[in-house]
């Protein structure tokens, strides 16, 4: 099996976040929602109504064309613009007309369709689907089942995370937005694999996901009372997001890593929380690891270090873009653990999607993220 080991990534220390950046950018983008009715869009909807800097020129939905956006959200019916704008048709080059950046919030598959025409007319992309994550189409195939429709824009998508691409996401035409469970895993993992602590063989994840993680699609395993009072693992024993996942980690480290990966089902609406056990590969102590995850996110606005004493919970996450992050040494076993809390739709995709969105306007990371 090939894979592609991408150049070293810059650190969040190579471009200083801009916060509180003086000279950051003020003037409004116009932007558009293509797939505004899934939970996903719904909820940049509801970001970019309160962001400052974005003005919200179109949203579509097959289903909802037509209807307002208050009709269909109506918990967004105080925003004026909810009662003016009507989900519309995806038309790539209307769209393009109207809006200088699209945010997908399509099914894979479908996002490539309408990136390709996108792209050609200069508008700058926010895409939240696993088209453009991973770099490789041959490893797109195999664990999405189709060959990749636009193989050739694939050089050119830069992975979305920001405490991590922050450079190459602020110049960036096509941004791929990671998957929730990536978001809450790569986090933790990242810092300890640059800083070489992490024995590459030994990576252990379990992750839990609310229900929206799957989409607001009729499905009979997503019903209520197929969900409601029961857990179950799914996906294993080779979950899609391990394509993205391994190909971030085998970037870090220089060669490929391969993990152990359970999700699981759990009957909450949002959320994720996800454990991580690795082996170090040389002697560290919770105060190392403090230390690194001090360096690696010490300044960054939605990491919050809960340390080795506290536990990170769904709920302190809810609605937020942090990611928040624990860790323990097991002195019975050798092991390290890692833990983390993330909002699968906010962290997990919205809100990370318009952290990008800042980053690529020039505007302060935080705008319209809610941070006091
Ligand atoms: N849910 C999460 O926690 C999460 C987290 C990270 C990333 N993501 C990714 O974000 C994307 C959206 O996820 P979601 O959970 O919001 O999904 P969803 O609830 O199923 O929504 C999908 C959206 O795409 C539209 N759509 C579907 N097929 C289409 C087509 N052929 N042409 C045009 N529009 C189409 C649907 O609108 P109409 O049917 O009304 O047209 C709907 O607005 C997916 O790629 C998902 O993997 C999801």
């Amino acid at each position: 099996m090939s894979f592609a080991i991408r150049s070293k990534p810059n650190t969040h220390r190579a471009v200083k976040k801009n916060v509180n950046a003086p000279l950051a950018n003020r003037s409004e983008t116009k932007v558009a929602v293509i797939g505004g009715s899934g939970y996903v869009g719904e909820e940049l909807v509801r970001l970019l109504l309160q962001h400052p800097y974005a003005d919200l020129a179109a949203v579509t939905s097959r289903q909802f064309a037509g209807k307002t956006l208050a009709d269909i959200f109506p918990r967004l019916s105080h925003h004026q613009k909810a009662g003016d704008i009507r989900f519309g048709a995806s038309n790539p080059a209307q769209l393009a007309q109207m809006a200088q950046v699209i945010f997908l919030a399509l099914p894979h598959g479908f996002a490539a369709e309408f990136t390709k025409p996108l792209v050609q007319t200069g508008a700058r992309i926010v895409d939240l689907s696993a088209d453009f994550r991973i770099k490789d189409p041959k490893i797109y195939k195999e664990f999405y089942g189709n060959d990749h429709s636009a193989p050739d824009l694939l050089g050119e998508a830069v992975y979305g995370l920001p405490e991590i691409y922050r450079a190459e996401i602020s110049h960036a035409n096509l941004v791929a937005c990671p998957g929730c469970y990536p978001t809450s895993i790569l986090l933790p993992l990242l810092p300890l694999i640059r800083e070489k602590v992490v024995s590459l063989a030994s990576i252990l994840v379990t992750s839990l996901s609310g229900v929206t993680g799957a989409g607001r699609k009729v499905e009979t395993d997503y019903l209520f009372a197929e969900c409601n009072e029961s857990i179950r693992p799914y996906g294993v024993p080779k979950h899609r997001h391990l394509s993205e996942i391994e190909e971030q980690l085998s970037a870090f480290a220089g060669k490929k890593v391969t993990i152990q990966f359970t999700p699981h089902l759990v009957p909450v609406n949002r959320g994720i929380i996800t454990t991580i056990y690795v082996d170090p590969s040389k002697e560290i102590d919770a105060g190392s690891i403090a230390t690194i995850y001090q360096k690696a996110y010490g300044d960054e606005p939605f990491v919050r270090l809960l340390g080795a004493e506290r536990f990170p919970d769904t709920k302190n996450v809810s609605g937020t873009n942090f990611i928040d992050i624990a860790w323990r040494l097991d002195l019975r076993t050798g092991r390290a653990i890692l833990m983390s809390a993330i909002d699968n739709i906010v962290k997990g995709a919205s809100g990370q999607a318009i952290q990008c969105f800042n980053l690529m306007r020039g505007y302060p990371e935080t705008t319209g993220l809610q941070i006091p």
